[in-house]
């Protein structure tokens, strides 16, 4: 009689090997598939070579889908792979059975610190292994957008355990894709509007859009999530002692009325106009994290961001960078909202990474601007993109956007002496990485409009309604 091929008995759950007739329990069988995976299905150089392989040469395979696919995961016994049936009459055929012991917790011990490959991100991402006094657990809000996906990498690559927590507003799952099947990594898809409780070491908390777009299309929801999310990462970091960064914005200086901006001035802030409720709700937050340091002793820390751009930006972010690169490479109208003559200084993401990762590990905890002081005015940055992008996009003067500031650049001085920080990419490096980005997404999805009318909206939430000279909102 033909023996079944599933066991139920006091070893557990097993499972029949055809050849053999004998029965190889699921635990061991999941480890066995798990390592055939690392050493089959991998591009083989990755694990020789031993290292991690550069987050952006991966993302740029990626985003031209020119990656190779690994096999699917999913192992029948009838077609498994040469290696499965090799490791399966191994295990059977071990002598002395310490031997298939010890290849298991080798094979443990390599999944702690590396990801399990999967169709759609085939290469292993590999960490180090830092002793657990030097491991933090990290919390990310906002970790699945721009800044924050590559604050992911670098605090991954480090070797420390990452939890991100997004709702996916703004956030593009595929910017975090190639972490998910890492044992260091967590995904809470979460609303930061609502209280949650973590045990964390550090918090860096990003959730906001940030693009004018972006935080305008939900005002009401864009103050929610600056108020009530801050508090309530604030309360979880008085609760669990954690250190807490906010990403502030040079936002909170309006247009302003000193220049350079010193972290000293104290903004020029419209309390009604369509940028208020990012302005001021970042405002509040820094009111917030200085509060609850002097309240409850909650160790702060305050990060002002000016003008960021790289990799993974949205295409629908509606920012200078981004609208010119994506405009100049269809060789359509590239759109300046006013004469052109206001000016932006622009920091490289990876420069801004590294700002923020200094300023949480130092022991400086008053308000620090990170951004690039190179200057251009905007006609003159649209210009040197229409000539790295080899363009024959014309330029056009489009009516200025309200309360748009007239000028912005950052003073450095806190951050070159408090926390050792300043931008090392020039300008022109940058703008290569991101117009080589932009190519790959204009590949994979056909036609972007990235502002204007034609522009594609964020999902989920309900947008403000815009009509005659302001914003009406409608509550979520
Ligand atoms: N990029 C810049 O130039 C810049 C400049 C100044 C300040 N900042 C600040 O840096 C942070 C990150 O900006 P970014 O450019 O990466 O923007 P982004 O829009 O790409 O990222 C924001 C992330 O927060 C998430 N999010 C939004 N609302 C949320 C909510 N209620 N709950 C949970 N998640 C939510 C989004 O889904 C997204 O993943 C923001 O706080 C922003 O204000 C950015």
């Amino acid at each position: 009689m033909e023996r079944p091929r599933f066991q139920y008995n006091e070893r557990g759950l097993r499972v029949r090997n055809k050849e053999k007739s004998r029965y190889v329990s699921l635990p061991s069988l999941t480890m066995l598939l798990a390592g055939c995976m690392i050493g089959v299905f991998l591009p083989s150089t990755m694990l020789q070579q031993n290292k991690t392989p550069d987050i952006n040469e991966w993302i740029s395979t990626q985003d031209k889908a020119k990656a190779p696919v690994a096999p699917v995961a999913v192992v029948q016994e009838e077609n498994a792979v040469p290696s499965l049936r090799r490791s399966l009459q191994d295990e059977e055929n071990a002598t002395d059975s310490t031997d298939a012991q010890k290849r298991v917790m080798e094979q443990f011990s390599l999944l702690s610190s590396q990801s399990i490959p999967t169709p759609t991100t085939p290469y292993v991402m590999k960490t180090p292994k830092l002793p657990d006094s030097h491991r933090k657990k990290i919390l990310i809000t906002g970790g699945a957008g721009f800044v924050g996906s590559h604050l992911v990498d670098k605090l991954m690559q480090e070797g420390h355990e990452v939890i991100v927590m997004d709702n996916f507003f703004t956030g593009q799952k595929k910017n975090i894709m190639h972490w998910m099947q890492h044992p260091n990594f967590s995904l809470i898809v979460h609303d930061v509007t609502e209280p949650i409780t973590l045990e964390v070491d550090q918090i860096y908390h990003l959730a906001c859009p940030a693009s004018p777009p972006h935080y305008q299309y939900n005002p009401v929801k864009t103050i929610k999530t600056s108020t009530m999310g801050t508090i309530n990462m604030l309360g979880l970091a008085k609760r669990i002692k954690a250190r807490m960064l906010l990403t502030s914005t040079s936002e909170i200086y309006g247009d302003p009325k000193e220049h350079p901006q010193k972290e000293s001035y104290w903004g020029n802030v419209n309390t009604v106009g369509p940028r208020s409720c990012y302005d001021e709700g970042k405002r509040v937050a820094e009111t917030m994290m200085y509060s609850y340091r002097n309240q409850n002793n909650v160790d702060v820390r305050v990060a002002r961001i000016f003008n960021t751009f790289g990799p993974r930006m949205h295409p629908n972010d509606g920012r200078v960078v981004s609208n010119f690169i994506i405009q100049s490479l269809q060789n359509k109208p590239m759109t300046i909202y006013g004469d052109g003559k206001n000016t932006r200084s622009f920091q490289y993401v990876s420069d801004l990474v590294d700002g923020l990762h200094a300023l949480m590990n130092g022991d400086y905890d008053m308000p620090v601007n990170l951004g690039n002081p190179d200057e251009f005015t905007v006609a003159d940055f649209a210009q040197k993109i229409k000539t790295m992008t080899n363009s024959e996009s014309e330029i056009l003067f489009l009516e200025k956007s309200q309360d748009d500031p007239s000028q912005r650049r950052p003073s450095i001085e806190t951050a070159k002496e408090k926390i050792g920080w300043e931008p090392k990419v020039h300008v022109d490096e940058g703008l290569k990485h991101a117009i080589k980005y932009f190519k790959s997404v204009l590949d994979a999805d056909g036609e972007i409009i990235p502002t204007g009318p034609g522009a594609a909206k964020p999902k989920g939430g309900s947008a403000g309604q815009v009509s005659g000279g302001g914003v009406k909102t409608v509550e979520e």
